[in-house]
């Protein structure tokens, strides 16, 4: 008899080869395949993840892509609660309760769209094949409306969270200038390091007093990380300490829109010209080089399983 592993090993083998013979059957129709799939994480909670992942979203649908948010902070969802906007379902309604991927998407200022994990990656693994399966058609549906996904993670060195670092295309890595946050990044950095070090991390300092406490935190925990555990980091950038941010917070609203002129605004703006800039050579943000939400989900599966 299978165990629950094998079986799913197998399913998933079944839908890369699907997958293959879709992708060459609709190459000439479709041009964009899967898209990009960003994990945004910290080793400690209350850095600004939530606030970073929104309003890069709306930073990078102002640059012309199509941005969703996967609320993957299972113990605290709380892209909704920054957007002032309560989804009545989650994935979980998609495992569960019949939902489509449609009910569950909710849209957001500024064109974004998101979506609530709710448990539903979580229970993922306890599915029965065909329920994997239809999930997998449902969130294969993600790619085809997104340049770009960008998933907020809870904080910490949880198995959730690691599965979806390592399942991802880039991760994120947010860190604030305080001793335990920088300790608490090296340590997710290092347990990343062992699996892949070739996994691509860029860093992002938040809350920083100024442009030069960030850029020595930045350049610091590179040099560690590379001399100590081989991997290399990409500083991606910094967002100093900004009360309109907190401001804007207070008004569930994401500060790319109440104060689009504030230092925190400018440098978002920073990041995701950044961010596209990596991509432009390739244009990466669309092509068959993107895992797309539908293998991350794969390779979740298989992380949480093996
Ligand atoms: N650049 C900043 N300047 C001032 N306050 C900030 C900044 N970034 C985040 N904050 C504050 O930190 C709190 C936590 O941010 P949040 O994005 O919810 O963190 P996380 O998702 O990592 O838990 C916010 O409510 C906000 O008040
Ligand atoms: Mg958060």
């Amino acid at each position: 008899m299978m165990d629950q592993a094998e079986r799913l090993r197998q399913i998933i083998e079944n839908l890369k080869k699907r997958q293959v013979v879709s992708q060459t059957t609709t190459l000439n129709n479709i041009k964009k395949k899967a898209a990009k799939v960003i994990t945004v994480t910290s080793g400690k909670g209350g850095v600004g993840k939530t606030n970073i992942t929104v309003n890069l979203a709306i930073a990078l649908s102002d640059m012309g892509k199509r941005v969703t948010i996967l609320d993957a902070d299972f113990g605290l969802a709380n892209i909704d609660v920054m957007l002032g906007i309560l989804p009545k379902y989650s994935l979980a309604d998609v495992l569960y309760n019949n939902k489509s991927i449609f009910d569950v998407l909710s849209n957001g200022p500024g064109n974004i769209r998101f979506l609530s994990g709710g448990s539903g990656i979580e229970e993922l693994v306890k599915l029965d094949k065909e329920h994997i399966e239809k999930f997998m058609t449902n969130i294969s549906l993600l790619d085809k409306l997104s340049d770009v996904i960008l998933i907020d993670t809870g904080a910490g060195l949880s198995d959730n969270v690691m599965s979806f670092i390592m399942a991802a295309d880039e991760v994120i890595l947010v860190t604030t200038p305080e001793p335990t946050s920088i300790t608490d990044a090296y340590a997710l950095i290092k347990m990343v390091s062992k699996r892949d070090k070739d996994k691509k991390i860029r860093v992002v300092v938040n809350r920083a007093e100024n442009a030069n406490e960030a850029n020595d935190i930045l350049n610091k925990l590179s040099i560690v990380t590379s001399k100590f555990l081989e991997l290399k980091l990409e500083p991606l950038g910094f967002i100093l300490y900004d009360e309109l941010v907190i401001k804007a917070v207070k008004m569930q609203q994401p500060f790319l829109l109440s104060y689009p002129k504030s230092n925190a605004s400018k440098h978002i703006k920073d990041i995701s010209a950044k961010i596209m800039d990596i991509k432009s050579d390739k244009d990466n943000f669309g092509n068959s080089e993107s895992v797309g939400i539908k293998s991350f989900v794969s390779r979740i599966v298989n992380l949480l399983n093996i």
